[in-house]
């Protein structure tokens, strides 16, 4: 006990005064070569395109990318409490590199299982590239976070999206860079003469708007053009080898991945993830194991700002309006925003996780199906960075200028998926070391800052923010990535359902006037790409200052400076012309980023035990649609990440008595649940569960748990370590 109580004030002091320098030890950064050797896979034949005739060069590649599973604050709902306690299933980025055999131009489009992609992501994703591909281009690359609220955080390099976290967390940030880069490499040798095929189609039921007071401010000529107030069009490409054979499938729908609320502790891919995890294991066969086969399928993100996968509604969950819908215009509840509960269609969160996937699934499946359009013509490419904070607009009969960012009241009373826990009220004392060291440095608005935001009232005066360094972006990615008649246009930020629409047909009207494209060009928008800058409404949506008016950061102008500088980009590739690649943003891996996450101090085991001993052994024998569970001696996940590897297997005994791996952490009928004895306590158990799904062979089976431990006295070292339960019968 004595050593415990020790090690207890040990983590304490770390975590009150430790200010780690985060930066890794910089690597020179290699300049992205312009490709030069194009050549390098270039076929020779550039025939007349038909659909028997290969297009492009096409990779796909898959890679996991999952951070740490416990400890560290989910990024997302920015709830204090929601730090990790286990693994659901794997997080992975999926790459689609498509090329041009001729010119050797390719774009790289990655959809990481993350809440969103973030600068110094694809800063260093970049850097790492370019010494393992020397002929690739940064500008070709786009990485788009899905925008699941059940993943780690603390990979930014903005203090606003990191106060939750502790500050900045190295262990997301390099699982993260790493895992992507992999995936990327992995379709990189992985190009291949192949076709891309386009299809479109409605699913209708499987997102609601979550603030449809906002939307209603929209003009009501705009409004009376659509059926929706959300978008109901899923955006499908399938790409296929020279044979025909299944490559890969890429799809944008737009729904938030915040199906799994904020009292979820287990990392999760949200709906999104789990529909990628079904149409994976439904292409490469039941036998290969998640993130191993082939055939890669990304449900990526796009104009989901306001678009909530809570299909059921938003309700009060307490006080006196309990059971009644929250305020249509407040979302409160007698008053209160913390008792307004969005619910999805399903009987918890992982059913409604379940269910909205599902229907993901189904429609993405039909379209694939079915997508016959051949994509065909240039690939091409425009990133530019722009100084949103001071953007001369003249769009839309508008004009003025962007704002320095701010944070109005709203964004701290955050939405239905997720009320605000941000705790900006309470005093200058907090449980939160980084929010004690920050918020001394809360700045007052200028009169000129608050006109140029009106009506938002600032709560957060983020652009005059920049100790201990910068709080939001000033300096934002712009990028149009093009295959042929498909123009993925790349935000910064997670645009509303109208902003998207009128982003689009801004984009497509351009390229249309410019000749590039007819009517049958497909527009699309990434979203949650390559930086976060919070939320972008239209400007009649910003006057209503719901959670998405309210965290629009850089002013009502906001979004009509995007349409601008969108339209600008897209005639600019239309035309075959340069542009300027714009101001260079921080790159704070150069710099100290502050970090008051307390690191694993040590493991240990009662003695007589070791790790991996097993503690409670599932029981003889089980029914399908039961729940087998195994506890393990454990050490801390945060370790080792067991990274394309796994914490744990489900394990069938073959006929000739050896065992086969059936299931991985990364299956969705498991749960791995890691849990210290007591706070602070060295010890720790890991609970393997798994749901028998229907289905399920019947015969023999045992649980592994796989970890690795720390050792104090040996200076830290960590050791793996593995343990195996009974085994047990599992009957129809
Ligand atoms: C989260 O979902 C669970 C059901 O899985 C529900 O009981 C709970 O009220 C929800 N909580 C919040 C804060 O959304
Ligand atoms: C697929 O094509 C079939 C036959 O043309 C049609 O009946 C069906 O509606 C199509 N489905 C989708 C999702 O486009
Ligand atoms: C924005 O730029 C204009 C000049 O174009 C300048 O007058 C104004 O002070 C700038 N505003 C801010 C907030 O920097
Ligand atoms: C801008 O104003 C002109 C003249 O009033 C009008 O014809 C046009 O439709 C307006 N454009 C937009 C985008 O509102
Ligand atoms: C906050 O902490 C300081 C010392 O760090 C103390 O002097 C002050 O009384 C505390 N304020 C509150 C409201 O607890
Ligand atoms: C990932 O694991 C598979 C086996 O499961 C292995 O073949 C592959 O080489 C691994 N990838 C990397 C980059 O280590």
């Amino acid at each position: 006990m004595m050593r415990l109580a020790l090690l207890a004030t040990l983590c304490s002091v770390i975590a009150a005064v430790a200010i780690v320098v985060a930066a890794a030890p910089a690597s020179p950064v290699s300049p992205a070569a312009p490709s030069a050797s194009a050549s390098a896979f270039a076929s020779a034949s550039a025939s007349a395109p038909d659909a028997a005739t290969p297009q492009y060069l096409i990779g796909a590649g898959i890679y996991d990318i999952t951070g740490p599973i416990v400890d560290v604050n989910f990024m997302g709902y920015a709830a204090p409490a929601q730090t990790g306690r286990g693994l659901h299933f794997r997080q992975y980025a999926r790459t689609l590199i498509v090329q041009d055999p001729t010119t050797g131009k390719r774009v790289i489009y990655v959809s990481a299982d993350a809440c969103m992609a973030t600068q110094i992501m694809r800063l260093q994703v970049s850097q790492k590239l370019a010494a393992v591909l020397p002929d690739y281009e940064e500008a070709s690359l786009c990485i788009s976070g899905i925008h699941t609220h059940s993943t780690p955080a603390g990979f930014f390099q903005y203090v606003l999206f990191q106060i939750t976290s502790l500050g900045f967390v190295k262990e997301t940030l390099d699982a993260y860079v790493d895992g992507i880069v992999a995936s990327i490499v992995q379709a990189h040798g992985n190009l291949q003469p192949g076709n891309l095929f386009v299809n479109q189609g409605e699913l209708v039921g499987a997102n609601i708007n979550r603030s449809p007071s906002a939307y209603l401010n929209n003009p009501a000529a705009e409004r009376a053009k659509y059926q929706y107030d959300t978008d109901t069009n899923m955006v499908l490409l399938k790409a296929v080898d020279a044979n025909n054979n299944d490559l890969a499938m890429f799809n944008w729908f737009a729904v938030h991945c915040t199906s799994m609320n904020n009292t979820n502790r287990l990392v999760s891919g949200d709906n999104k993830g789990h529909a990628s995890y079904l149409f994976e294991k439904q292409m490469n066969g039941k036998a290969t194991l998640p993130g191993k086969g082939k055939f890669v399928a990304a449900f990526a993100q796009t104009n989901s700002g306001d678009v909530s996968p809570n299909t059921a509604g938003a309700f009060c969950i307490s006080g006196k309006d309990a059971g009644k819908p929250c305020d249509f215009y407040t979302s409160l509840c007698d008053g209160r925003s913390e008792p307004c509960v969005g619910f999805g269609p399903g009987k918890d969160m992982t059913d409604s996780t379940r269910i909205i996937a599902e229907k993901q699934l189904a429609t993405a499946q039909a379209l694939y199906a079915n997508a016959s359009t051949l994509v065909q013509g240039a690939i091409d490419y425009r990133h530019v960075y722009l100084d949103i904070t001071n953007l001369t607009v003249n769009y839309n009969n508008r004009s003025g200028q962007t704002c320095p960012p701010a944070m109005g009241y709203a964004f701290a009373a955050g939405t239905t998926d997720g009320a605000g826990a941000f705790n900006f009220y309470q005093g200058e004392n907090s449980s939160n070391p980084f929010w004690n060291v920050v918020s001394g440095f809360l700045s007052k608005p200028s009169s000129e800052q608050i006109a140029c935001h009106a009506p938002k009232p600032i709560l957060l005066n983020t652009g005059y923010l920049n100790k201990p360094y910068a709080w939001q972006a000033s300096i934002v990615d712009l990028q149009i990535l093009r295959v042929g008649q498909i123009f993925i246009v790349a935000i910064p930020s997670e645009f509303t359902t109208m902003a998207g629409r009128r982003l689009r047909d801004a984009v497509k009207q351009a390229l249309i006037e410019e000749g590039a494209i007819d009517q049958n060009g497909v527009v699309l928008i990434s979203g949650l790409s390559n930086t976060y800058s919070d939320y972008v409404t239209t400007f009649e949506e910003y006057q209503v200052q719901r959670y998405e008016g309210g965290s629009t950061a850089y002013g009502p102008l906001t979004h009509d400076g995007y349409l601008q500088e969108f339209t600008k980009i897209a005639r600019a590739m239309a035309r075959n012309q340069p542009l300027p690649p714009g101001p260079n943003p921080p790159d704070m891996d150069d710099s100290a980023q502050f970090s008051f996450l307390p690191p694993v101090i040590e493991d240990a085991v009662p003695l007589g035990k070791k790790f991996g001993d097993v503690v409670t052994e599932p029981a003889a024998s089980y029914s399908v649609g039961a729940s087998v569970q195994a506890v393990f001696w454990s050490g801390c996940p945060r370790n080792d990440l067991y990274t394309n590897e796994s914490y744990l297997t489900v394990e069938q005994q073959q006929a000739d008595g050896s065992f086969a791996v059936v299931l991985t952490d990364a299956d969705w009928d498991t749960v791995l649940e890691w849990k210290r004895t007591f706070t602070e306590s060295p010890e720790s158990h890991a609970t393997v569960v798994w749901n028998i799904a229907a289905g399920t062979a019947p015969g023999v089976y045992r649980i592994r748990h796989f970890g690795a431990h720390k050792n104090i006295l040996e200076l830290g070292k960590i050791t793996r370590y593995s343990g195996t339960s009974r085994t047990f019968v599992v009957t129809a």
